[in-house]
């Protein structure tokens, strides 16, 4: 990765996007940018109180604009992008201009389930977990796929050794 390369990490929810970045912004001694710490601190609401009273399209144009600010950023540095990123084909777009470097972190579903709990910030996980993620994922995968430049699977690794996997 060049050092003047944002670092962008993709995946579903409980592909330990927020905890990777941490650990491989330490190594770098770069800065996180975590696309729903973001939203929530702009904002002053939790990714819930958006979902619910203004919709999920309205979260989605809040994560567009914090994912093309990060990638406008000249500082390099790691971010978590949220997991509902590559829906869109603008963001794709964006993130295939920027130059950054995409690692997508790819987990079975059940690895996910197993993961997530219903968070506050998850709210399209409130009914059915396994069988949201299960669906999502599959819709999903040739999306992360299409955006990324490297592919690192998370089933059963640490997230220090899912760290130095992308940092390789
Ligand atoms: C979402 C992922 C969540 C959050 C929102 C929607 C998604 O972020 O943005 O609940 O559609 O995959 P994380 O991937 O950080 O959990």
């Amino acid at each position: 990765m060049g050092a003047d390369q944002h670092l962008v990490l993709v995946g579903m929810m409980g592909s330990g996007k927020s905890t990777v970045a941490r650990i491989v912004a330490d190594r770098l001694g770069r800065r996180v940018i975590d696309s729903d710490a973001v939203i929530e601190a702009r904002t002053g609401r939790t990714v819930r109180e958006i979902f619910a009273a203004d919709g999920e399209a309205a979260f989605r144009a809040l994560e567009t604009e914090v994912l093309v600010d990060a990638l406008a950023d000249p500082e390099p540095a790691v971010i978590a992008a949220a997991g509902g990123v590559v829906l869109s084909p603008a963001n794709r777009d964006a993130l295939a201009r920027s130059g950054a470097r995409v690692v997508w972190l790819c987990a079975d579903p059940a690895t996910l389930a197993s993961r997530v709990r219903h968070g506050v910030h998850r709210p399209l996980l409130d009914g059915d977990p396994l069988g949201t993620l299960q669906r999502m994922t599959s819709e999903r995968e040739a999306l992360y796929r299409e955006v990324a430049d490297a592919i690192v699977t998370v089933d059963n690794r640490a997230p220090v050794e899912v760290a130095e996997a992308v940092l390789r």
